[in-house]
């Protein structure tokens, strides 16, 4: 692509074209400024619902609102150009119907303005995802651990080990045959995950998968840094933020006690000097 020619943005089916080709690399965004950064690297900008615990402080994903996740999707939306916005349905809005999950969907896509919206669940949600798909609604499914069933599941842990591995295989060949033109496999076991990517014909994304998968995705915070308390073992560190956030926020206060901050240059003097 030339430096002039017009940024074509990503759509659901570049990236169901992309199984078996380069990896696709997705980030979460839940902001202007983020989507900015992740649009410049990454095929996919998600507005996961964990943006529930990363920015606004909540214990897990259950208590994400459709109205939050509006909010959040245009910030993104507004940022990314190239990377596919793609909006978490969150809990509660569409488990009870497939005509719940089109109304709340089809809001989603026209006050975003995102392509597409990614929801939980395999073979018990296969007959909602064929009923959005057939709709005009692209969505991308996430199967093994879906953390909006953490109670049901009794915690974050790994899916698919053992007898639990048919299930997730089974869970990811329905939403494959409802539609989906992707999915998210989190937690699961990595030799699953390379098989369930070897039988389906779309792309998997995953999540603590391993690396047999068709792309990755990671909560942009938690790759970044940003928490100095949250260290799950599937998320790699490329830089530690929260620790130079915490020396600049140190400093600045330490600034600010001890009259050092503003100097001369941050003020504004009294008779604008003459330029000569
Ligand atoms: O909500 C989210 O951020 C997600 C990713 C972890 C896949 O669903």
């Amino acid at each position: 692509m030339s430096a002039t020619s017009p940024v074509r943005p990503v759509l659901p089916p570049d990236i169901r074209a992309r199984k078996g080709t380069d990896p696709l690399v997705v980030l979460t965004a839940y902001s202007t400024p983020v989507a900015r950064l992740v649009d410049a690297h990454c095929d996919i900008a998600l507005v996961g619902d964990s943006v529930g615990m990363v920015i606004h402080g909540l214990p897990s994903t259950l208590g994400v609102t459709l109205e939050m996740m509006i909010l959040h999707g245009r910030a993104v939306v507004r940022g990314a150009q190239r990377a596919m916005p793609v909006i978490d349905m969150p809990f509660g809005s569409y488990e009870e119907s497939p005509q719940q999950a089109f109304r709340n969907a089809s809001r989603l896509l026209a006050e975003t303005g995102a392509p597409a919206v990614k929801l939980e669940g395999g073979v018990h949600m296969a007959e909602t995802i064929a009923f959005l798909t057939a709709r005009g609604v692209p969505v991308m499914a996430h199967v093994g651990l879906t953390p909006q069933a953490v109670n049901t599941l009794g915690g974050y842990k790994v899916v698919g080990r053992a007898e639990e591995a048919e299930k997730v295989m089974a869970d990811a060949r329905a939403i494959e045959e409802a539609g989906a033109f992707s999915v998210v496999l989190e937690k699961v076991p990595q030799g699953l995950a390379g098989r369930i990517t070897q039988t389906l014909a779309i792309p998997t994304i995953g999540i603590g998968a391993g690396v047999d998968c068709d792309g990755q995705v990671l909560v942009v915070d938690d790759m970044l840094g940003l928490f100095t308390d949250f260290r799950p073992k599937f998320v790699k560190r490329y830089a530690e933020l929260g620790r130079a956030a915490d020396v600049a926020i140190a400093t600045f206060a330490a600034e600010v006690r001890s009259r050092g901050f503003p100097a001369a240059e941050h003020s504004f003097p009294d008779v604008v000097p003459v330029k000569k």
